[in-house]
């Protein structure tokens, strides 16, 4: 069945309260101890740096807001993007919980659309540990290649990202291997919790790089949910009312977050996951995840794949004096929603984005499939000629 969807659908969730504390329930995801290790681990890792917060202000005054803030995974370590933060984390909390045992015989596996899995394999090649990654059928091949790249054994399962996953949890049953996923469910929740934690790294970077600066509106985008969740938990439990409203941003085809917030309970995609922000393809959400987005979203919204073609060719080009960004199809979400807006009005008035709006947007991808990047964008990562 076809839906034919407006270019742009909001809901505004009324479970969020912005004088709401962070509580139990969000601190046994992602509380302040965690934070503190993911964060002390992460930065003495070789290579370690901040990824850079770029204000645009060309393109904040093209979307008519008054400033604009993009932080740049693409520039995260040399997997480009913010998965690099959670998956080799993960494998490095495993093997500490194993020190004693003999880690050497650990196998990891996982499901993913790219990323993840890629950052699985890398902290399972630092470790020496045999790794086992499950893709499904539309994830590309140079997606694999990257993945292979970092020494993983690659299996591919027929059907969706979340056959993939079932099919990663009974062959590690079967095997006795570890799962180490980003998408949690009942009985499964302490490594995906370690996944989470990792990626709030890129949001201690982000308060320290803003200084005294606080954003109005903070656009993030989610697969299972996991990023969003990272990115809004350190905000709530920091800054309080004072935090960014938080919209989070799905393609219409997997829209398994808006899909929950409407139902207000866990819910399945109505769109057939097709799209060409290929990582955000997730059917399910996370539980752990929803645990913080439930009551932590103010909006969530759904838009046409076409937003991000804009958004990659905008931030390729750069607006007036911008510089130019090669971000990826998913790592461009967040821009692209905030370009969705652009013509929305009433859209516009429901989340108080006006004249005086202050945004954050989370480029969570560089050009992590440079072949794909290239079709849309009509330049190489090589051409658009970023700053290093
Ligand atoms: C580049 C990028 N952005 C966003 C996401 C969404 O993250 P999550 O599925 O944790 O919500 C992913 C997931 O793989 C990703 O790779």
């Amino acid at each position: 069945m076809t839906r034919t969807l407006p270019p742009v659908r909001l809901h505004i969730n009324d479970r969020f309260d912005p004088s709401d504390a962070y509580g139990d329930a969000q601190r046994a995801v992602i509380g302040p101890d965690a934070r503190i290790q993911a964060r002390e681990t992460i930065t003495a890792w070789p290579g370690y740096a901040p990824t850079p917060l770029i204000e645009l202000k060309g393109l904040a005054e093209y979307c008519g807001i008054d400033r604009l803030w993009l932080k740049h995974e693409g520039k995260r370590f040399h997997l480009k993007s913010f998965k690099a933060l959670g998956g080799a984390y993960a494998v490095q909390r495993l093997l500490g919980e194993k020190a004693g045992g003999d880690a050497g015989d650990l196998t990891v596996c996982c499901a993913t659309d790219g990323n993840h899995g890629k950052a699985v394999a890398w902290g399972a090649q630092q470790a020496g540990i045999r790794c086992v990654i499950y893709l499904h059928a539309h994830v590309s091949q140079g997606r694999e290649d990257a993945i292979a790249a970092f020494g993983a054994e690659i299996k591919r399962v027929d059907g969706t990202y979340d056959d993939s996953v079932r099919q990663a949890a009974a062959d590690a049953e079967t095997n006795g291997w570890t799962v180490v996923s980003d998408t949690s469910w009942d009985g499964y929740t302490e490594i995906p919790s370690w996944v989470m934690q990792g990626y709030t790294v890129m949001v201690a970077e982000i308060m320290e790089q803003l200084g005294p600066e606080r954003p109005t509106h903070l656009f993030v985008q989610g697969g299972v949910g996991g990023l969003p969740a990272a990115v809004i938990a350190p905000f709530w439990a920091d800054w309080g009312a004072e935090r960014p409203r938080p919209i989070v941003v799905e393609p219409h085809a997997a829209d398994c977050l808006y899909q929950s917030a409407v139902a207000g309970r866990l819910a399945e995609a109505e769109g057939n996951l097709e799209t060409l922000m290929a990582c955000l393809s997730a059917g399910e959400a996370s539980p752990l995840a929803w645990q913080i987005l439930d009551h932590g979203t103010a909006a969530f919204m759904t838009m046409d794949d076409d937003f991000v073609r804009q958004a990659m060719t905008a931030l390729a080009e750069g607006h007036g004096a911008d510089p130019k960004l090669v971000v990826g199809e998913s790592g461009s979400a967040g821009t692209a929603a905030l370009l969705a807006m652009k013509d929305q009005a009433e859209h516009r008035a429901a989340l108080g984005l006006d004249a005086g709006a202050r945004v954050l947007v989370i480029a969570s991808e560089g050009a992590t499939d440079p072949e794909i990047y290239h079709q849309v964008v009509g330049q190489t990562p090589e051409t658009v000629g970023e700053a290093a």
